[in-house]
């Protein structure tokens, strides 16, 4: 029975975008991992199907289960192992089995499917699922990149240097694992590798974080010592990572509306020994810009709530009217949320982020800022990176399985344009190309503002001041034996 219940926990949460399947199950300190972790990803895989069901027996009706309860004894009980428990839930459930059957085997009709695996929707996600590697952020306010590349190879790994290829990854396996190619303190493994009860996970020497979600804080690299804002914080991945930026120094305000979560984020914080941080159970949309606590602000993250769409595991489970009404719902929010963060009287750069899919949550929610605020424009991002936004925003970025080995995620930079002497915005920006020295300001002509909030020869990224070390890494490694 505890399996149940917590596999229908564990389900809820995931479906309610609050944590990863594996972190949740690692978490849940349930003695059969395992199994647990088997019969979550399971019953997700078949959320749909399951809901079929239970809507045409009107399952919860006639049984007062919940939803999530119910959804993972269905699944237990048509596709599983059958259902094991004793005692009331077994009892109802094989009450309710004959009728259950039937729903199933008419579903299939209809799908003119004869096996169970038939009725997933065919491959793409699951596909793709299996070849997102697993991603290691270093932690630099406990360790080093060197020491944990030691530690792990002392335990039996094999690192074989920087990738240079996306199909590199591919091609892990067993305990081989790599340096990642945009990310300097990113570790990449084999999907199938599980660091969960790792000491070093345990120990906050290193996160288990995809490659997509490390993007924001990498991009908005906020100097040593600054000021900055994660305005949607929990569980607070990005603000670890923000503060490891910062090496600790300066402030970093870390705001998140749900309680719960902001005290999961508190002890991963302390885990990972953030101390620069100031949490707060607020509402970003209330956060008073013009407040004196948040003068020196110069940098915002925003990774608002989103429809989570680009997370490989999660299905859209409504129906296209349902999903419209939802996708405007957040869209309005994100954006309310990205022009509230262009009031900070200082603030000069602003990185927005989602893990959505959605034109509408992303290159939609920017331009309608940018409309808003013709004091800001576009960051051009790391001009080596493939996957852009959709046209015109192509100094956006985007990420997926197919194309960057990674969840589905979108993440735009916008900065404040210069003033000129006369207090006039100036079209003109810095540039620092990725890995190169600092160019002289480059004076654009004067396009239309639409052309400059969408040119991509604008500025770019900050340069990676890892690269020098990188190298360093590379030659390194060829002389290893
Ligand atoms: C996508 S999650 C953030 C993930 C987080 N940035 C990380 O990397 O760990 C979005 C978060 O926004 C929070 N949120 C939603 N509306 C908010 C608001 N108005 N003000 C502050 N936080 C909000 C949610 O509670 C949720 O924790």
């Amino acid at each position: 029975m505890a399996l149940y219940m917590k596999a229908a926990e564990i389900l809820e949460k995931v479906e309610q975008k609050k944590g990863a399947v594996k972190t949740l199950v690692y978490d849940s300190k349930f003695q059969n991992i395992k199994q647990l972790f088997a019969l979550v990803c399971e019953t997700q895989k078949y959320s749909s199907i399951l809901q079929e069901i239970i809507n045409s027996t009107k399952l919860l009706k006639e049984t007062k289960l919940r939803i999530h309860l119910a959804k993972v004894l269905v699944y237990d009980l048509l596709i599983g192992r059958g259902v094991k428990c004793g005692g009331a839930w077994k009892t109802t459930m094989l009450k309710h089995r004959s009728r259950l059957e039937s729903a199933l085997a008419r579903i299939k009709i209809k799908k003119k499917v004869s096996r169970n695996q038939d009725l997933l929707p065919s491959g793409s996600q699951q596909t793709q699922g299996n070849i997102i590697p697993r991603y290691v952020r270093v932690n630099s306010l406990k360790t080093t990149l060197d020491d944990v590349i030691d530690y792990l190879k002392r335990e039996g790994f094999s690192y074989q240097g920087t990738t240079m290829r996306l199909e590199d990854l591919d091609h892990l396996s067993g305990k081989t694992f790599l340096c990642d190619l945009h990310l300097k303190d990113l570790l990449v493994f084999s999907s199938k590798t599980d660091f969960h009860n790792h000491f070093l996970y345990k120990a906050g020497h290193i996160i288990l974080q995809d490659k997509a979600s490390c993007l924001p804080a990498f991009l908005l690299n906020p100097p040593v010592g600054s000021h900055v804002i994660d305005a949607c914080a929990a569980p607070g991945n990005k603000t670890s990572h923000l503060a490891a930026i910062m090496k600790n120094k300066g402030k970093l305000f870390a705001f998140d509306l749900d309680a719960k979560r902001l005290s999961t984020m508190s002890t991963l914080l302390l885990r990972a020994g953030v101390t620069c941080h100031q949490l707060a159970n607020q509402d970003f949309l209330k956060v008073d810009p013009l407040s004196s606590e948040y003068k020196e602000v110069k940098y915002i993250l925003l990774d608002p709530s989103c429809s989570g769409s680009g997370m490989v595991c999660l299905r859209d489970e409504v129906s296209e009217p349902q999903k419209d009404g939802r996708l405007q719902a957040l869209a309005a929010f994100q954006l309310h949320c990205l022009k509230h963060a262009l009031q900070f009287p200082q603030v000069q750069r602003v990185v927005y982020s989602t893990c959505s899919v959605h034109t509408q949550e992303n290159e939609e929610v920017v331009s309608a800022c940018l409309q808003h605020n013709p004091g800001f424009r576009l960051v051009h991002l790391l001009p080596n990176w493939h996957e852009r936004g959709h046209d015109p925003l192509t100094q956006c970025l985007r990420a997926s399985t197919a194309k960057t080995r990674t969840h589905g995620f979108f993440v735009a930079m916008l900065e404040r344009r210069p003033l000129q002497t006369d207090g006039q915005n100036l079209p003109m920006i810095t540039t620092l190309p990725v890995g190169g020295e600092e160019k002289q300001d480059t004076p654009q002509s004067s396009p239309s503002d639409e052309e400059r909030e969408t040119s991509q020869t604008a500025n770019e990224l900050p340069a990676n001041p890892s690269s020098k070390k990188r190298r360093n890494r590379k030659k390194h490694k060829k002389q290893e034996p």
